[in-house]
């Protein structure tokens, strides 16, 4: 559950919504349209199935990662590290947390959409992700202009 930078990958909940909050607006740049707000993120929350990773460092949010369970199949919504953790191993830290809760819980696979362009690519690629398809125009940035997602796909219990 732990980097070797004393980074914590904790459980969260309603009440950590502030410290993702706070990685939320650090995290994303508003031009690509890809940030939640606050009552999204509670909304989520709140459905049957969702669960939160949270990063810190001491009482200090690093980042988190938003996860739904249907059935057998968890969704990765978001994972973001604010801009002074990154490159630390921390995104990996979650989404490994990730990788072996939703296995502990007999879910077979994990999906998530990211922009197309988005250098997260790379974190999902090494963490065993494969691509599957692609959503044209799926996000809307603050100009307007519109971005594809890339959909990948990672099966549990194999790397
Ligand atoms: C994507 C993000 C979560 C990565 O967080 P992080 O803690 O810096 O990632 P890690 O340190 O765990 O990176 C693990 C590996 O992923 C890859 N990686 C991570 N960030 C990368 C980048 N900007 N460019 C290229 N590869 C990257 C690398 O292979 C990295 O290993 P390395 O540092 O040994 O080369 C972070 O940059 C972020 O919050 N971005 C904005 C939010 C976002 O776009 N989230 C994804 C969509 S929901």
């Amino acid at each position: 559950m732990a980097t070797d930078l004393a980074i914590r990958v904790e459980p969260g909940g309603m009440a950590d919504l502030s410290d993702v909050m706070i990685a939320m607006s650090d995290a994303f740049d508003p031009e690509y349209g890809e940030a939640w707000t606050e009552a999204q993120c509670a909304g989520i929350l709140g459905m049957p199935g969702s669960w939160l990773l949270i990063a810190r460092s001491g009482a200090d949010p690093a980042g988190f990662a938003l996860l739904r369970t249907v059935a057998d199949e968890t969704e990765l919504l978001l994972i973001a590290v604010r801009n002074r953790y990154r490159r630390q191993g921390i995104a990996r830290a979650l989404l490994d947390q990730a990788i072996g809760d939703a296995a502990a819980d007999g879910v077979e696979m994990l999906h998530l959409e990211v922009r197309d362009g988005n250098p997260a690519v790379e974190l999902y690629r090494g963490a065993g992700f494969v691509p599957i398809g692609v959503r044209r125009a799926y996000y809307r940035g603050r100009s307007g202009k519109v971005f594809d997602a890339l959909t990948f796909k990672r099966r549990l219990g194999v790397n």
